[in-house]
């Protein structure tokens, strides 16, 4: 949440944060500002609304200078304003942009008040600023004051100061939100996330939990938590320039829809084959944990907790091991039982989600087996923290309602649930049917995504809706979930998704001619009791849509809207299910004129609790 960009060259850099900035925006999109060194002076602009608004004033005024710092808001203390928009400032002597939550800013305030300091804002960073400023005017560097103030803090920051007193400077700090530096040729960079920088360098750096950086245009010294200087590793990033581009498409969502063929090729690429699955995938010395295995215990937040239910269905089915999934911001702050040879499988797009990441560190405390993550961004913490980590290889993905990582992270469990089976006792044949299916799960997709204009046709009738059900059992449940949270976050429905054989215990009360009823129906060993299910909704006057396999025997009649999907086995029916619901919501979304990439309220990556 929030996006940081900061430079330090010998040219302009407005330009350069602007940029950073707009592919920083699916972070937080509330307000934005940045700030530049000109001739000792600090130049700064902010803007309440969408970077566009920030580079229109920009345009205007010309800031000069290759020192600054720029921000992009999700707001956590204080409104949308332009006085809570960062860069914040003390005594027009230093501005600073942070992102993350410091826990102690009453006190801290009320102290700093008390000496005389003024706060123009409600942002808990602005107390951050006036410490450092503080500690500046006692007569420390930049460096070590902020070194001392992220002692004072509590909570988590990732922050970037520029001092118009030390121009060619730039001090940035890391606990809890992420940094990297970009390296450039004479001149370096900072952001929260290495596609920010991508424009101008493929070398990174990733600092970690307490560092602390000053960067000049030639220079980059790291200082770890206990104020050692260290040496961190340079990453080369193979990513190409222009992967935040919509190409094409009108959304980035629906252009990561379509991509979704080719990133489940690449994520099976190399690791599954007709003759089954790898071995090694997983990572050096997975094989050897592995038969150690008798639970899973996964984690996860949003879209990617709908990905981490469906594995349990097939991890208790196929792998013979129990598993079990909890949303991580329950599991990090309850007491839970840790069985004999339990993996922790953290799941996450970003490899950021503050509360994922903290019921990793809780569970590497706490005498789990070994920790695993399956993440989609190299170089996350999630991914250096874990002992073991799968890449799902779905690419950048920018709009904030997840989908092509969905199905990617889908992909990649069931390739460690296959893993794991061949340990115990998944018969060969039924190894090499599951890779089969994957194989061809590519093409089946692109089936799913024959029925685009029938789906937007469709659309339409969701327009004046307030509210939704969807509906689907067994491992269509949590398909069914992930279809309501789309539709949710960017066409503003409300709409819950149910177990279907639970909709007599309460949701059969809401139906009625103006409660839409989805229907995921795969033909399967469900789909006679799912049967039942909708002519209970019948009855009840609802209008029902029914994604179903041609041969489940659903027909379109009054009332009934069935849209056929491609006959499927059943394994990969959850991936191929998934592409309707997601066609679905952002058709919904694009008639009722909704921001389909940045949704009200929400953002991609929520580095904060
Ligand atoms: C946010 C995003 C969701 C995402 C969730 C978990 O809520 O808007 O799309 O599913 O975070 O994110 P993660 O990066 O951990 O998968």
């Amino acid at each position: 949440m929030c996006g940081i960009v900061g430079a330090v060259a010998q040219r302009d850099v407005a330009d350069i944060l602007l940029e950073g900035l707009r592919r920083l925006e699916y972070r937080g999109y509330d307000s934005a500002g940045l700030a530049v060194i000109n001739n000792s002076e600090i130049q700064r602009l902010r803007r309440v609304g969408k970077v566009k608004n920030l580079a229109d004033s920009v345009a205007e005024s010309f800031p000069q200078g290759g020192t600054g710092v720029a921000h992009t808001r999700w707001a956590t203390h204080g409104e949308p304003t332009e006085a809570n928009a960062h860069p914040h400032m003390s005594q027009d002597r230093i501005a600073v942009v942070h992102n993350g939550i410091i826990e102690n800013y009453k006190e801290l305030k009320a102290e700093l008040s008390e000496e005389g300091y003024h706060f123009s804002s409600e942002t808990d960073t602005e107390v951050l600023t006036h410490l450092i400023y503080k500690l500046l005017s006692q007569g420390e560097c930049l460096l070590k004051a902020v070194q001392t103030a992220a002692k004072t803090v509590t909570g988590a920051y990732g922050t970037a100061i520029i001092d118009k007193q030390n121009p060619d400077v730039m001090v940035v700090a890391r606990s809890g939100s992420p940094l990297v530096i970009g390296l450039g040729i004479g001149e370096n960079f900072v952001a929260s996330d290495q596609l920010a920088l991508l424009p101008v360098t493929s070398r990174f750096i990733y600092l970690e939990e307490g560092d602390v950086a000053r960067i000049s245009r030639k220079s980059v010294e790291i200082f770890d938590k206990n104020g050692e200087q260290v040496e961190r590793k340079v990453n080369l990033v193979d990513a190409k320039a222009d992967s935040a581009d919509k190409g094409e498409y009108r959304h980035y969502m629906m252009k990561e829809i379509y991509e979704q063929p080719t990133c489940v090729r690449q994520t099976l690429e190399g690791r599954i084959s007709a003759s089954g699955i790898e071995t090694g995938i997983f990572g050096q010395g997975f094989e050897e944990v592995v038969p150690k295995i008798n639970h899973v215990t996964i984690v996860a937040c949003g879209t990617s907790y709908h990905a981490g239910m469906v594995a349990k269905y097939w991890f208790e089915q196929y792998a013979n091991v129990s598993c079990s999934i909890e949303i991580a911001s329950e599991f990090r702050y309850r007491k839970f039982y840790v069985h004999d040879g339990s993996l922790f499988v953290s799941i996450s797009q970003s490899g950021e989600t503050a509360d994922t990441l903290a019921a990793l560190r809780l569970a590497q405390e706490q005498g789990y087996l070994s920790s695993l993550s399956i993440c989609n961004v190299m170089g996350s913490s999630l991914v250096r923290e874990s002992d073991y980590h799968f890449m799902t290889r779905a690419g950048t993905e920018i709009g904030v309602a997840s989908t092509k990582a969905f199905t990617t992270q889908l992909v990649s469990l069931l390739m460690l649930v296959l893993t794991i089976g061949k340990h115990k006792g998944l018969p060969a044949g039924v190894e090499l049917e599951i890779a089969n299916a994957l194989m061809q799960l590519p093409s089946k997709i692109e089936n799913a995504l024959l029925a685009n204009k029938e789906i937007e046709a469709l659309a339409e009738e969701f327009a004046d809706k307030h509210h939704a059900l969807f509906l689907g059992r067994g491992d269509q449940y949590p398909i069914a979930m992930e279809g309501a949270l789309k539709l949710k976050e960017i066409s503003y429905i409300h709409a819950e998704a149910y177990a279907a054989g639970e909709l007599k215990h309460g949701p059969i009360a809401l139906i009625d001619a103006e409660m839409p009823v989805i229907v995921v129906a795969p033909k399967n060993d469900l789909l006679e009791k799912l049967h039942s299910n909708v002519e209970e909704v019948r009855a009840r006057g609802s209008i029902l849509y029914v994604f179903a396999d041609k041969d489940a025997k659903f027909q379109s009649e009054e009332n009934v809207r069935v849209i056929n999907v491609t006959p499927t086995e059943d394994i990969i029916a959850p991936m191929v299910y998934t592409i309707p619901l997601q066609l679905l919501s952002y058709h919904v979304a694009v008639i009722k004129g909704t921001d389909v990439d940045q949704p009200r309220n929400l953002a991609k990556s929520v580095t904060v609790e």
